[in-house]
C-alpha cells in the first residue's frame, strides 16, 4: 500500500480530557488530490499533524488506532525520514520562512543542505523550482521583505525542492489575495500533475470543488461525510453543519427546494452555467 491508511483512529493531544480525533477511517491514495473543509476546531490541523506523524513523534498524548504510512506504522517510522517523504506547507507563509538566510535562493539550499543533498544536484533542482515557480526576480532579494504572496511562493519553492511523494498543505491561501490564491491552486494543480499525493486543508471550497479528486468533511473531530466533490456537495446534510459550500453548489439547492431542481446539484460555475443554459433552451450555450 503506497498511500496513508488509517484505521479506527481517536487521538487526545497531552493535558485534554476531549479527543481531537476520533474514530478516524480512510485511505488516502498515492497521486490524488485531497481537500479537508469544515467549521473551525473541527480537527483538519490535527489530521493534518497525524498523516505527516508529528502526532506521535512530536505531539504525545493518547493515540489509539492504525496510522500506516506506505503500511509501515508510523510509531516504527523514523521522524526524519517521515519529513523526507511528508512536505508540509504551513497556513502563515511568515512563520515558513527560516528568517536566518539572507536570500531567497539561500532560503531554498536550506531544506535542502539540511537533507544532505549534493551540491550539483541542489543547484539543478533550485533552479527548475525557481523556473516553474517564476520567482527568477526574487532569488537575491531578502526573503524577510518580501510580500505575502511572494513568501507563499517562495515556501512552495522550498518544498518543492526537496520532492517529497506526500504534500500536507494547511490553508496556503488565508493570508492571500485572489489572484495570488488562484496562482496557489495552479502550483498544487500542477504538483498533482507530477503524480504527488496532496492533503490541503483549505476554506475557499470554490476553489475545493474545482480541484479536488476527494473531499473531506471535518466536524468535531470526526470525518462526517467524504467522496468527490460532486457526492460531498451534493449532500444536503452538511447545509445544517456549518459547512461552506461552493455558491453555484448553494444555487442548486436552493432550486432543489424551489422544487425546479437542476439535472444536479452543479458545484462548479461552467456546470451551472450549462444547466440554466439548459433551462433557457439554450444548446451549447446558443438558442
Ligand atoms: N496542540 C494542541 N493541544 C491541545 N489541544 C489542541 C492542540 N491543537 C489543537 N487542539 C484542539 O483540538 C481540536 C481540533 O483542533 P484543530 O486545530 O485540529 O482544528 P481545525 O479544524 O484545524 O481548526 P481551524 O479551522 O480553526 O484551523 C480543537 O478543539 C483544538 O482546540
Ligand atoms: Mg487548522
Amino acid at each position: 500500500m503506497n498511500g496513508i491508511e488509517l484505521k479506527n483512529v481517536s487521538y487526545k493531544y497531552p493535558l485534554t480530557d476531549f479527543f481531537a480525533l476520533k474514530d478516524i477511517n480512510y485511505t488516502f491514495e498515492k497521486g490524488k488530490f485531497y481537500g479537508i473543509i469544515g467549521p473551525n476546531s473541527g480537527g483538519k490541523t490535527s489530521l493534518c499533524n497525524l498523516v505527516r506523524g508529528l502526532i506521535p513523534h512530536f505531539y504525545q498524548g493518547d493515540l489509539s488506532g492504525d496510522v500506516l504510512i506506505e503500511g509501515k506504522d508510523v510509531r516504527n517510522w523514523d521522524s526524519n525520514l517521515l519529513s523526507t517523504k511528508i512536505g508540509y506547507i504551513f497556513q502563515n507563509p511568515f512563520t515558513q520562512i527560516s528568517g536566518v538566510k539572507d536570500t531567497v535562493l539561500e532560503e531554498i539550499a536550506l531544506g535542502l543542505e539540511n537533507l544532505g543533498i549534493e551540491k550539483n544536484e541542489m543547484i539543478e533542482r533550485i533552479i527548475e523550482v525557481v523556473k516553474l515557480l517564476k520567482i527568477e526576480d526574487l532569488i537575491k532579494k531578502n526573503p524577510n521583505n518580501l510580500s505575502g504572496g511572494q513568501r507563499q511562493r517562495v515556501a512552495f519553492a522550498s518544498i518543492i525542492a526537496m520532492n517529497n511523494d506526500i504534500l500536507v498543505i494547511d490553508e496556503p491561501t488565508s493570508q492571500l489575495d485572489p489572484e495570488s490564491t488562484s496562482d496557489v491552486f495552479e502550483i498544487i494543480d500542477m504538483l498533482k500533475e507530477q503524480g504527488k499525493t496532496i492533503i490541503l486543508v483549505e476554506h475557499k471550497v470554490d476553489l475545493i470543488a474545482e480541484y479536488s479528486d476527494e473531499v473531506l468533511v471535518m466536524n468535531n473531530g470526526q470525518i462526517v461525510d467524504s467522496g468527490t466533490p460532486m457526492e460531498v456537495f451534493s449532500n444536503k446534510a452538511l447545509l445544517e453543519l456549518d459547512v461552506a459550500m461552493p455558491q453555484v453548489a448553494l444555487l442548486g439547492h436552493d432550486m432543489n427546494r424551489l422544487d425546479k431542481p437542476f439535472d444536479y446539484i452543479t458545484i462548479t460555475k461552467s456546470q451551472a452555467k450549462e444547466q440554466i443554459m439548459k433551462r433557457m433552451g439554450c444548446v451549447n450555450g446558443r438558442n
